[in-house]
């Protein structure tokens, strides 16, 4: 069924204090951003309350820091970027709640922007704990949740606050939903599933999601060892899953019952770390000898993929397919990411990694890709499951 969200023309916008739930969960090295598309992507929704002379108070989570500041999480460096795209001041407060940050939004002016601390620093957040949404809503007289990448997690800022204030959705939240509909609801087929990444654990939940929206399933990248493993192939050294072998056996199972069509890699390249060097082979997928581990898919794999995307209709992608920040693993994620730009599918791509591994491939403009600024938040919601902070804005 449709999803209709409410809008930021819904809300009473006009000088009032907005509290904005964005995504700046951005790679940091050294206290510089890595890649700021994130950040890029929320503009068009604060132009548009910055119009509407809004007092913008936006409330981020950066990483993992376990309900406890953590300096390296701090959101300074994301304000200082923030300010510099919008043009205007961005404040930085060094708390989300509480009477210092109430004092400070008390005396904002219209037109004003202030990026709260992450709010990963009380457990509160992530236990959507009803109090600490209390003193988030405190803040605002209206919530627009514009953090697409983080509907996957129902926390404080992300669920409970929206239930506390009139809400709706931001521009991008509204866009990505548009667009993943498409393709969770009514997908042209065939629908092709590109699955990769490291680790099958990040990766087994989407499998099951895609057993019944699925026609072809093309596995790679690390999670594809364990998957090889588990039909009784000898892998080398290659990293497995020991814990997901029958997990991975059972996937395997299911997929074939229903008649999809599985491609797991025929051949793979595989590298060999000494000391002084790194050498590098290719070698048939199920006998890749002792101390050798697989780190990209081979050519005759990317034949095989490339046919299954010449007819796709739809793919969605998640993870790269070797390691392709080390050339020359980086091929099996070109190659294929070449045939899904030259194809006719509509192609959605997932998670932050496999972004990057495109952008790399030339494919960042191809008119028939849609880079969802979500990884796991794309992939649960193409894969068919109820997001909270998506479902609470629902317009009727
Ligand atoms: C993401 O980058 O996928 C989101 O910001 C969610 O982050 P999380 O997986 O740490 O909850």
């Amino acid at each position: 069924m449709k999803l209709l969200l409410r809008r930021l023309s819904d809300l009473p916008i006009e000088g009032k204090r907005v509290l904005v739930r964005v995504d700046y969960n951005v790679p940091l090295q050294q206290g510089r951003l890595l890649d700021d598309t994130r950040l890029r992507e929320s503009l068009p929704t604060l132009r548009y309350l910055l119009q509407r002379r809004a007092k913008i108070i936006l409330i981020s989570h950066l990483g993992r820091p376990k309900g406890k500041p953590v300096a390296e999480l701090r959101l300074d460096p994301v304000a200082q970027r923030l300010s510099e795209l919008l043009h205007i001041k961005v404040h930085k407060l060094d708390d989300c709640v509480g009477p210092r940050v109430e004092a400070f939004v008390a005396q904002m002016r219209p037109g004003e922007v202030v990026l709260l601390e992450n709010v990963r620093f009380y457990p509160e957040e992530e236990a959507n704990d009803e109090r600490f949404a209390q003193a988030l809503a405190k803040l605002g007289d209206c919530y627009v949740n514009d953090a697409f990448g983080t509907s996957h997690r129902a926390h404080a800022s992300t669920y409970g606050v929206a239930r506390l204030l009139p809400s709706a959705a931001g521009l991008l939240l509204e866009q990505e939903v548009t667009t993943l509909q498409r393709v969770r609801e009514n997908p042209a087929r065939p629908l092709v599933a590109i699955v990769g990444g490291a680790k099958l654990a990040d990766k087994i939940g989407v499998l099951r999601d895609f057993l019944d929206r699925a026609d072809v399933f093309l596995l790679g990248g690390g999670i594809a060892f364990t998957l090889l493993k588990a039909e009784g192939a000898s892998v080398g050294s290659s990293i497995v899953d020991e814990s997901l072998l029958e997990e991975a056996r059972l996937f395997l199972a299911a997929a074939r019952a229903r008649g999809r069509r599985v491609v797991l890699p025929q051949d793979v390249q595989i590298a060999q770390a000494s000391p002084a060097s790194l050498q590098w082979a290719v070698s048939g997928a199920d006998q890749i000898p002792d101390g050798w581990q697989g780190w990209d898919i081979g050519p005759r794999t990317i034949q095989l993929f490339q046919e299954q995307i010449r007819s796709a209709k739809t793919i969605v992608w998640a993870g790269p397919l070797g390691r392709f920040e080390h050339p020359p693993f980086d091929r099996g994620t070109r190659e294929v990411a070449r045939a899904v730009a030259a194809s006719e599918a509509f192609a959605v791509i997932g998670g932050g990694d496999t972004a990057a591994a495109l952008r790399q491939s030339e494919c960042a403009h191809a008119k028939n890709i849609f880079f969802s600024t979500g990884g796991g938040a794309a992939l649960e919601f193409v894969g068919g499951r109820r997001l909270l902070p998506i479902e609470i804005l629902r317009a009727s």
